[in-house]
């Protein structure tokens, strides 16, 4: 029983987890708050009514009024971290809190301000002292209830039920179905995930009838280019389009006024009957739709996204007037996450402005100018930095055709008016800074090169420390100056320490610095587990924020409760893992080890898996993907042969392989195979690992090896080089469906370039290919005895050693 346990759950990833305990207890906590507010609760039974005079107020537990289902509340949400409010709605019957609706978030109410629906001015928020910081307005006559209805529309409506005001004329961030926007509507979105002031994103139905997705300047509003837009404008006229319609069935799409409909929502999506949708323009600029079951137990609050638009935010393809920095701030760089919404980087030499907006601008750490640089030479003031498929496609003041990468490379360096340069083909162009629209694209084969003075980072901090210190000096008395002086060496000496600890952590020791984590502060870390980036056989990992990582940022993964009953052993494997260090393995932080949550927290990596990498809409450079397969091939070695215990990871997959923010590949959940309960006697029935990559061993009656591992890396091997997952169900013939039988074939056959479908670059590479190809057959052979060890891979992938022509992988079986 127990070993059929195992494999239903290493075959089938995508199982429900166990409901979270903390949402039980908010919601038994409630259940006690709502008995001692009963009195409040009688007249919270509004049925998504609001009479005249009624209203709220801003404070902790302040009941909301509801809709008629309770689907949606409406009544005050505390800000992170400040003790103000602002008016919401937001979904009532699901456990992580989606707010659709807010107002007044450029001025907050403070703790006690009250919202109250009034005859003459509708909807109205009074702070403490009875100033008014916001209200809806009403027009033509006096207001006589407010309801809530279901789709979560608040309307303020006159005695004879004519509306006068409603929330969904008034959008913020979401549009909701049933919402219609009409030419002129505007969604925006909000500053930041907590920040719920108006952000640098707009979601419009122009007057020309095209839905667009555009940024703009704050606090100006000036509108900048479009980076997305739904083509139903029309020069004539008489077909462009009308309206934005959210229907009731959760399409959203826009109408031309010939009733002819443009569909956002892709193809057909799950009933509105059981399903809530929504369409919300994030603060990171992309607009997604997403659902959620309506029954809460099934979900836990985590929304699915439906589509994500646009498609690559990164790469805008329409920038007219090139103003504005783009999706990311000035001289940053936007790369794309596996959840298909923007990462954005400063480049080296180059730091936030501000350092609590990652999506921010970013400044040079150094000052460079013709007439700070006169006299000396560029070259021994400056280097140059290569960032590949890296642009920014604005900024340019010069233009070089032709010119080959070395001449835009020094010419750029020797120009002192020059900041970056970009080289495609056989055309350079030089930029001046800002640098605007920044892009990092895998599948743009050109490169850019960015001007960094040398030794910066903090000169110019210690320049300015030493003439504080100079000019406090020439100014006071010897006494103090001596102190002074001693205090200043002191502070240098501290700062100094700090900088050695902090840049060279102890290697042998390091696994001491493993953090042991209540549970209460990952669920804090990861606001209530609210953002999943994936699901694996070991469990489900979360985003989270804490400030023991670099970027503030970690992965927290919730370990599924088949592990080892004893923390002793728990505590053991997890400082295994531990005291791993390699650059192509992901770095673990912490656990947490209470009761039945066993979580680890490890270092968040900005790129996502190499398997949405691989597996995208677009193809990802041969440079590049070679380069990932030399660095998981390095991760595996370090893995089974140098690191002080050995360590088979059980299930390689390019699900498994994380890529850093330079793409550089790095292997996680090694070690946890292990922590599975396993019952020795029944190791060879226990499949670890995932179907496709399993090597044929975990089926016979044969020891388990590393040579697992290098049977499925063979396969992502394959993966890497053909750009196809290992079975495809719906390949064009079926000697292609299988990726090992089909490369075993073609190899043998001399037919390469089908396998890359004759890739020009790759074609160039021909003696690579050729190597990589028979490298992975190698590793795939069904007799582990004869797959190569990872370090003789390595050899063989480097063209160290010469690669012999590899046999069958299936001597025993007849294959077609
Ligand atoms: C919403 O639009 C879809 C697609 O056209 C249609 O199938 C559905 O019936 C519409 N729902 C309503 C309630 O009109």
């Amino acid at each position: 029983m127990p070993c059929f346990h195992h494999k239903t759950i290493m075959f089938f990833k995508w199982h429900v987890p166990e409901p979270k305990q903390y949402s039980m207890m908010s919601f038994n906590l409630l259940c006690v708050l709502s008995l001692l507010l009963l009195p409040c609760l009688a007249t919270a039974q509004n049925n998504g009514t609001v009479r005249v005079g009624q209203y709220i107020t801003a404070a902790d537990n302040s009941q909301p009024w509801f809709s008629p289902s309770r689907d949606f509340a409406f009544g005050f949400h505390k800000l992170d971290n400040e003790d103000l409010f602002l008016p919401a709605i937001w979904y009532y019957k699901i456990p992580s809190k989606t707010i659709v609706w807010y107002a007044s978030a450029d001025n907050p109410a403070p703790r006690g301000s009250r919202l109250q629906l009034t005859a003459d001015r509708g909807l109205v928020l009074d702070g403490p002292d009875g100033q008014e910081l916001w209200k809806s307005g009403i027009t033509m006559s006096a207001a006589a209830f407010g309801f809530l209805y279901d789709t979560g529309n608040f309307v303020v409506a006159d005695a004879n039920s004519e509306k006068l005001w409603q929330s969904f004329d008034d959008p913020v961030d979401t549009l909701l179905p049933s919402q219609i926007m009409e030419r002129g509507g505007v969604v925006s979105s909000k500053r930041s995930e907590t920040d719920f002031s108006q952000g640098r994103f707009q979601f419009r139905l122009l007057q020309d009838g095209n839905a667009v997705l555009n940024t703009i300047n704050l606090p100006s509003g000036f509108a900048y280019d479009a980076y997305f837009w739904s083509n139903t404008f029309d020069q004539n006229r008489s077909n462009a389009g009308l309206q934005v319609v959210f229907n009731e069935s959760g399409y959203l799409y826009v109408v031309r006024e010939n009733n002819q409909r443009v569909f956002l929502t892709p193809g057909t999506i799950v009933s509105s009957k059981e399903n809530y949708h929504r369409a919300t323009l994030n603060f990171d600029g992309s607009f997604v739709l997403y659902t959620h079951p309506r029954n809460s137990n099934g979900n836990n609050g985590i929304w699915s996204v439906i589509r994500t638009m646009p498609d690559n935010i990164c790469v805008n393809n329409d920038i007219r007037k090139g103003l504005g920095s783009g999706i990311c701030g000035h001289n940053s760089i936007c790369t794309l996450n596996s959840l298909r919404r923007p990462n954005c980087t400063c480049p080296k030499g180059f730091s936030l402005v501000d350092p609590d907006d990652p999506y921010g601008n970013c400044k040079p750490d150094f000052i460079q100018g013709c007439e700070e640089d006169e006299g000396k030479s560029e070259e021994d003031l400056y280097h140059i930095e290569e960032l590949k498929s890296t642009d920014w496609p604005t900024s340019d003041f010069e233009q070089l055709t032709p010119s080959s990468r070395e001449d835009c490379e020094s010419s750029c360096l020797k120009d002192c008016l020059c900041s970056a340069s970009v080289f495609r083909l056989d055309t350079c162009w030089k930029k001046k800074l800002p640098l605007s629209y920044g892009k990092m694209d895998p599948a743009d084969n050109g490169t850019a090169f960015i001007k960094i003075r040398k030794g910066e980072g903090n000169g110019k901090k210690k320049r300015d420390i030493f003439v504080l210190v100079g000019s406090v000096l020439l100014g006071s008395s010897v006494f103090i100056n001596l102190i002074l002086v001693a205090a200043s060496c002191l502070g240098l000496l501290i700062v100094n320490q700090k900088k050695l600890t902090r840049t060279h952590p102890p290697e042998g020791v390091s696994h001491m610095n493993l953090r042991c984590f209540t549970y209460k502060e990952l669920v804090e870390a990861t606001r209530g587990f609210k953002e999943e980036l994936g699901r694996g056989a070991f469990g489900t990992v979360y985003k989270g924020f804490m400030d023991i990582a670099p970027n503030n940022l970690v992965a927290v993964k919730k370990l599924d409760r088949v592990f080892h009953d004893s923390e002793k052993e728990f505590k053991a494997e997890v400082n295994v893992i531990g005291q791993t260090h390699h650059k192509n393995l992901v770095r673990l932080l912490g656990f947490c080890d209470e009761g039945e949550n066993r979580l680890i927290v490890y270092e968040f990596l900005s790129n996502g898996t190499l398997a949405s990498f691989l597996f995208g809409d677009y193809k990802p450079n041969w440079e590049l993907r070679t380069n990932i397969a030399m660095e998981i091939a390095k991760g595996l070695l370090y893995l089974h042969e140098e690191c002080c215990t050995q360590i088979i990871h059980c299930d390689i997959k390019p699900q498994n392989i994380l890529l850093d923010d330079n793409y550089n590949a790095r292997i996680s959940d090694f070690g946890l195979a292990k922590l599975l309960t396993l019952d020795q006697s029944h190791t060879s029935t226990a499949i670890r690992g995932t179907k496709g990559y399993v090597a044929p061993e975990w089926f016979r009656n044969t020891p388990v090896t590393v040579k697992v591992d290098v049977y499925s890396f063979g396969v992502l091997l394959l993966e890497i080089i053909c750009l196809r997952r290992c079975v495809e169900k719906e390949a064009s013939t079926i000697d292609k469906a299988i990726l090992t039988d089909w490369a075993y074939d073609c190899c043998k056959e001399k037919r390469l370039g089908t396998l890359v479908e004759d890739d020009p670059d790759v074609m160039d590479d021909m003696n690579k290919l050729q190597r990589f190809v028979m490298v992975a057959i190698w590793c795939i052979q069904e007799d582990p005895s004869l797959r190569p060890t990872m370090s003789k891979v390595i050899e063989m992938l480097e063209g160290v050693v010469e690669v012999p022509f590899p046999p069958c992988p299936w001597p025993f079986n007849i294959t077609s």
